[in-house]
């Protein structure tokens, strides 16, 4: 059972920088940032309305996130959910002959964690968490999850594997080759590779302000990199540390 996205991990080459453009310019409240010695990183948890964002500094070239930092630069490294009990969900999943990275769930940032392996979820790496304690109400921020983009050779087929997995319901689509999970408050969109330049896997995230103007006036002082579009703004990878970040005005559609 799967409550919603509990937040997208980015790797950054350092946390203090990635400061300066996610707390600095976007306003993201600080709520944790501690080391994970068993994965080798420094980590901070943002908050982002309902979700967060993890930032993940490696401590060593040689570790999962160092190399995936020297092999594909700053960028989304994976996404998390959040689920009552992460012991059930992981003993299911070994069960159903899932591939995993932890048999056992272990002590992360963000409460008991335990990573999928990436081929049981169609290259994107997949983390469950069950926090130590749920707010009685979300942290305020000026930015909310909209939705993370995954980007899929086989669209139908990514659909089908993370509905299995995870039993995530579909939002009504008008049809067309992209298909939208619901995920508590937010949603993942999975589009055809070829309409996001053949990119495969975590390929944007889509994040709704709350206050739209003042955060574009903000981005436009601090020389923000950004694509204008109807409602929404895509900031460019070389402002958000690898990250296409689309903001929206709207929740929906
Ligand atoms: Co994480």
């Amino acid at each position: 059972m799967v409550l919603g996205i509990h937040h997208v991990g980015i790797v950054v080459k350092r946390l203090r920088d990635a400061y300066t453009f996610y707390r600095g310019t976007l306003g993201l409240p600080l709520l944790r940032e501690a080391e994970v010695a068993d994965q080798g990183v420094r980590a901070a948890l943002l908050g982002a309305g309902d979700t967060e964002i993890e930032l993940l500094e490696p401590l060593e070239p040689e570790n999962g996130v160092g190399r995936f930092l020297a092999k594909r630069g700053e960028g989304l490294h994976h996404f998390c959910l959040d689920t009552p009990s992460v012991d059930a969900e992981l003993a299911d999943l070994r069960r159903r002959g899932v591939p995993l990275i932890d048999d056992a769930p272990r002590r992360g940032l963000a409460g008991r964690i335990a990573f999928l392996h990436p081929k049981a979820c169609a290259g994107v790496l997949v983390e469950l968490a069950t926090p130590d304690h749920r707010p009685a109400s979300a942290p305020s921020a000026p930015l909310h999850l909209k939705r993370l983009v995954i980007g899929a050779r086989e669209p139908k087929q990514t659909v089908s594997v993370l509905q299995s997995l995870f039993a995530l319901p579909e939002m009504a689509m008008n049809g067309g080759p992209r298909t939208m999970l619901t995920v508590g408050q937010g949603a993942l969109l999975v589009v055809p590779a070829d309409e996001v330049g053949g990119s495969e896997g975590m390929v944007a995230l889509s994040l709704v302000a709350e206050d739209f103007d003042a955060l574009i006036g903000v981005c436009d002082r601090e020389h923000v990199t950004l694509l204008r579009g109807t409602g929404e703004v895509t900031i460019e990878p070389t402002s958000s540390h690898g990250v296409h970040l689309h903001i929206s005005r709207y929740r929906f559609p």
